[in-house]
């Protein structure tokens, strides 16, 4: 089997070729001998496909041309069914680097939703890594092994699914890396940080901006992790046709922060900090959790300086 999900060489039945209009519509087809898809513009038979190169182009009966690709890994993720939010590909890009994925690593994930983080982290991994994703929602772990399965042509051996919630059912493996896109992942900063190894990396992809506060905040006064980094990404896309060069409309707009940390030794605590933090950050109105590398006088939970 190849993990990749990738196919090259000629078209054959059995494979998913995007098919794209003059007007950049989409449809996506899997490939049967025999077989016809109906358009507006009259059927276009897959024999016209099979056993021929993509990037073709294929007529309708009613004259109509489309493009026909297999869809890459990118296009799958925002295209596969879904009933939760998926991890979009800019996002998804960013935390391979910045959680540093890599060949052979184990790897946690939670949750899983329809699966679109897990196939970018199963290929970071290959077949010599381990990613073991957890999913409270068994309808949600059932969605996102189908897409898992479906782009793959098969399970995944590096692949462990458990289905609960992470923080009661998550195992003793080690774990080098670690992703968690949920809604309250400072819940599950301590049974992560249990049993991340020294110099693991957390990453958290968090909607909102409150959520970012709280996970910064947890870290912080877990005390067992560096200073978190706080991101967000926007991609600007391009319009560059003759002399109109400018940006383009598809921007994509708000999606998601990502905060990174690296575990410490276990029993190491972040070092003091140097700088005070922003006025008012941890005052009297502060509700969540105090910093443990911040004295107390300034709104910390650590000793004092005295
Ligand atoms: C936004 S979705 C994840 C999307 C996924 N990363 C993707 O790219 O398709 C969040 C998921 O986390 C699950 N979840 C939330 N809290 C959880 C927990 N404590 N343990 C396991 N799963 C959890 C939810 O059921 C939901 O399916």
């Amino acid at each position: 089997m190849n993990l990749s999900g990738v196919h090259t060489g000629n078209l054959q039945a059995g494979d998913r070729v995007t098919l794209t209009d003059s007007k950049g519509r989409r449809k996506s087809v899997v490939l049967k001998e025999g077989a016809t898809w109906h358009t507006t513009k009259g059927a276009v038979s897959h024999d016209d496909l099979i056993g021929g190169p993509e990037g073709v182009t294929v007529t309708s009966a009613g004259g109509m041309q489309y493009l026909a690709f297999r869809p890459v890994l990118n296009e799958y993720m925002v295209s596969m069914p879904r009933d939760a939010a998926v991890v979009y590909p800019k996002d998804a890009a960013q935390i391979l680097m910045w959680t540093d994925i890599f060949p052979g690593a184990r790897v946690l994930e939670a949750g899983v939703g329809s699966g679109a983080l897990t196939l970018a982290l199963l290929r970071a991994i290959g077949p010599d890594g381990a990613l073991h994703s957890y999913e409270r929602r068994q309808q949600f772990a059932d969605v996102a092994r189908a897409n898992v399965e479906n782009f793959l042509g098969g399970s995944h051996p590096a692949w462990t699914l458990t289905v609960g919630d992470l923080v009661e059912s998550i195992t003793d493996e080690p774990i080098d890396r670690a992703v968690l896109d949920m809604l309250a992942p400072w819940e599950c900063v301590e049974a992560v940080g249990e049993r991340m190894v020294p110099g693991g990396v957390l990453t958290c992809y968090v909607a909102t901006a409150t959520q970012l506060g709280r996970v910064a905040d947890t870290l912080r006064a877990h005390g067992g992790f560096t200073e978190p980094l706080a991101t967000e990404t926007t991609v600007r896309d391009w319009h560059a046709e003759g002399l109109a060069i400018r940006p383009g409309h598809g921007t994509s707009s708000h999606t998601g922060f990502l905060i990174t940390s690296r575990r410490l030794a276990q029993g190491v605590s972040a070092p003091m900090r140097k700088r005070r933090p922003a006025p008012g950050a941890y005052g009297a109105d502060y509700q969540g959790p105090r910093p443990a590398n911040i004295p107390a006088e300034l709104g910390g939970a650590g000793a004092g300086v005295g």
